[in-house]
């Protein structure tokens, strides 16, 4: 099995290994960017990179990015929970090109690392890529092999991707796995499509605009990669985890919830289970860097997320504040890839309790 801390590694060193600068997660509140409410994507902190407004000693990069997704354009909060894939906290794995490589190279480098690395079947992958973008069809179609079926052509917003109203933007491929006929659905761009069966796991983002404002769009000085591949995705697929809460970083927190309710993780009240394991996440990571409740702006959403977890914890039966007693537990899984954590355990125990 790939524990989720060795799966981040193993991302980072295969990118190191092929030139790529390893860098460390940018903080959920983006530095100097007053159009995101929470870092949501690992492209974030390179935004104006791919922009051309920043120069950096490098032309290539990777990062396990810390993302938050509760608020704004990307916004999960009502689905978690109650689905095997939403989360308000996750962690995305991403490999960038700044103006250096383009659509060969990110194709090959995500064909090498899911097939040979991370030992994916063939069989079961397929991809999508952009109604118009031939060039990434046949890119795929030489390097992964795959027949014309496998490479299915979207035409909606599914596969054009942008980081909000404004910023880079640019056609994208996503790489999917075929789970098998235990799980409904339909492959992209079916009627089904959004039935658990194929899960898209890695976003190949070919980053060549930028949006101004609407409808007004000027292509970047050099064509660039951004990549995001959800971690809690990957593990669930090499764990043969048909839900991303039952992985094995989410099962300790979940564990530790039924633990400390006696309620039954499995039973009719998990959902319950896997809002708190999200949300303490969510909670525990946006304190550690700076955010601590309030009634507007960022603080607003940390103070709901904090809130509908109590709101489940109560629904468990928990008569005594709950959620700051599993910090201990996201601790000892996450804080050696997340040092920050352990630095703010105490800040993040007190405001959880006090909140
Ligand atoms: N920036 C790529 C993604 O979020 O999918």
């Amino acid at each position: 099995m790939s524990s989720v801390n060795e799966i981040r590694t193993a991302f980072l060193e295969f990118f190191a290994q092929r030139g790529h600068e390893i860098l460390p997660s940018s903080p959920l509140v983006p530095r100097n960017d007053p159009t995101l409410m929470f870092t949501n994507a690992g492209m974030v902190q390179f935004k104006n990179v791919f922009t051309g407004i920043e120069k950096r000693p490098y032309s290539r990069a990777a990062t396990a990015q810390k993302c938050v997704r509760a608020g704004g354009k990307h916004n999960d909060l009502d689905n978690v929970g109650y689905t095997a894939r939403h989360h308000t906290f996750f962690e995305m794995l991403g490999n960038f090109s700044f103006g250096d490589y383009f659509k060969a190279d990110a194709i090959e480098f995500a064909w090498t690392l899911i097939t040979e690395v991370l030992g994916l079947t063939k069989d079961r992958l397929l991809v999508t890529v952009y109604h118009d973008d031939d060039e990434a069809f046949d890119l795929w179609k030489k390097i992964a092999g795959f027949s014309d079926s496998k490479i299915i052509r979207i035409s909606t917003s599914d596969n054009f991707w942008s980081m909000g109203d404004t910023g880079p933007c640019g056609p994208c491929s996503e790489i999917f796995f075929d789970q098998g006929e235990k799980l409904f659905g339909g492959p992209p761009g079916s009627a089904d499509q959004d039935g658990d069966r194929y899960l898209e796991f890695w976003n190949l983002v070919f980053m060549q605009y930028e949006q101004l404002g609407p409808g007004e769009r000027v292509a970047l000085p050099r064509p660039s990669i951004d990549t995001g591949m959800g971690i809690e995705r990957i593990a669930a697929l090499l764990q043969g985890a048909t839900s991303n809460y039952d992985i094995d970083l989410m099962r300790a927190l979940i564990l530790a919830v039924a633990a400390a309710t006696s309620v039954d993780p499995d039973g009719p009240q998990k959902a319950s289970h896997r809002v708190i394991a999200d949300h303490l996440r969510a909670s525990a990571f946006l304190v550690a860097d700076g955010v601590l409740p309030s009634n507007e702006g960022r603080g607003y959403v940390l103070r709901r997320i904090m809130r509908r977890a109590m709101r489940h914890a109560q629904l468990l039966g928990a008569k005594e504040p709950l959620m700051w007693r599993l910090v201990l537990v996201l601790v000892r899984e996450m804080g050696t890839a997340y040092p920050e954590l352990v630095r703010a355990e105490a800040l993040i125990v007190e405001t959880l309790r006090l909140e």
